[in-house]
């Protein structure tokens, strides 16, 4: 029922990209340390980087690369010099990397491309239009596009993790230009058509991580469209919750969601409850003092500060992901940065890896702590795309995937 909403969408197979000049969106929308500027997890750099190869290395196309990063007001909305870096690295491909996204310096490297070389714009979220989302053909008419695109004989899509988003250089291009879904938004396709072939129950979701309003949006759907058999929660969404449910979770914590601006999601998380959703909530949590001393307590007795999930919910949690036949995972369950409230996440990840169920891993922190090398590929997926890959499984149309189809039937005639 649920895959007839992936629409075909065409790839570079369906399209002649050989010495074109391409547009590459990519996500490289990575974590960045708070306090030193460096980029914490290059995953998804990996990735896109092999995009990147392929391209210039295989096709000989002038391949130039924007990608989005943070937003404005927050600490990781910075230049991406330093993924620049990175890309070189991991695809060996010598890209230019110009300090500009639209303007005229932009716009004469562009030009001034050659087949085979590659050329990593900055920031597009430093054009404040690349924020607001509109339909596809508002956003053909941005100055994004109106001043880029004629510069371009295709567009590639391969930001997947950012197909949620209506915004110019994701559904915008697709509306002027021939467009194609890259390898890795293509995989991400393919992997999400395979997890509803196998949708049998039960399907359990596990849900943390830190972009709340994202995924209380989520969680949502996931109770309107009857997906998820359980959906349980970890980290601040666990927390927020347990307060919709009028548990204590100790004052200090109360203050973290109100200092997070979380408080005003109360009343969303109660009307989801109220309507007799499948949700978990834990029943220990592994907390801190101020010297740095760590004990599990239980739900309803919190005086200290939530780290993790405790040794409890971690069997509790284990029992539902062992029986499982589909299991999707985003987000951790502690504050991972830190090895001591890695023990919950972990068990989660090894109760999944154990089961026999197809499993799905959404993105960020959680996929830096699977080891790639040693997992069964048919059956555990490690998505790029977090929530992206949960908003389109609970029943929300991807605009950057419509975009694409939309373009074939312009630009390709399908
Ligand atoms: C993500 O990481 O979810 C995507 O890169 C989208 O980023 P955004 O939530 O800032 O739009």
């Amino acid at each position: 029922m649920l895959s007839q909403q992936i629409p075909r969408i065409p790839i570079l197979d369906d399209i002649d990209v050989s010495g074109k000049k391409v547009f590459l969106r990519v996500d490289i929308n990575v974590p960045i340390n708070p306090d030193t500027g460096k980029i914490a997890d290059d995953r998804r750099i990996r990735v896109h980087a092999k995009t990147i190869k392929l391209l210039v290395e295989k096709y000989n196309a002038a391949v130039v690369i924007g990608s989005h990063q943070g937003r404005p007001g927050e600490k990781d909305f910075v230049s991406l010099e330093k993924h620049a870096d990175l890309l070189r690295t991991y695809s060996g491909v010598d890209i230019e990397f110009v300090e500009d996204v639209m303007g005229p310096t932009a716009r004469k490297a562009i030009k001034e491309l050659e087949r085979g070389r590659a050329l990593l714009l900055d920031n597009l979220r430093f054009v404040s239009e690349e924020l607001i989302e509109a339909v596809p053909e508002k956003q053909a008419n941005t100055f994004l596009v109106r001043r880029l695109g004629p510069l371009f004989d295709v567009y590639v899509n391969d930001a997947f993790a950012a197909a949620h988003r209506s915004q110019p250089s994701l559904v915008g291009f697709p509306m002027v230009l021939p467009s194609v879904a890259g390898p890795v938004f293509y995989r991400e396709i393919d992997a999400l058509r395979r997890a509803f072939e196998k949708m049998e129950s039960p399907r359990i979701f596990v849900l943390g991580g830190v972009k709340v309003h994202d995924m209380v949006r989520v969680i949502e759907h996931l109770v309107r469209s009857r997906v998820a058999d359980r959906i349980l929660t970890l980290g601040l969404v666990a927390q927020l919750f347990l307060v919709a449910k009028g548990v204590g979770i100790g004052i200090e914590n109360l203050r973290t969601l109100e200092e997070k601006g979380l408080i005003t999601l109360i009343p969303r998380a109660r009307r989801i409850l109220f309507k007799g959703a499948p949700i978990e909530t834990p029943i220990d949590f592994a907390t801190v003092d101020d010297k740095g001393n760590v004990k599990d307590e239980k739900v309803g007795a919190i005086t200290r500060r939530i780290m993790d999930i405790g040794e409890n919910t971690i069997s509790m949690y284990s029992g539902f992901v062992k029986d499982a036949k589909v299991v999707i995972m985003r987000g951790s369950a502690g504050v991972i940065e830190d090895e001591r409230f890695r023990k919950g996440t972990k068990s989660l990840l090894e109760a999944a890896m154990d089961s026999r169920a197809f499993v799905l891993i959404g993105g960020g922190h959680l996929a830096s702590l699977v080891d790639e090398e040693s997992i069964d590929k048919r059956r555990v997926h490690v998505s790029t795309g977090g929530n992206a890959l949960l908003l389109f499984l609970s029943g929300e149309t991807l605009p950057a995937l419509e975009a694409l189809a939309m373009s074939a039937k312009m630009f390709l005639g399908w």
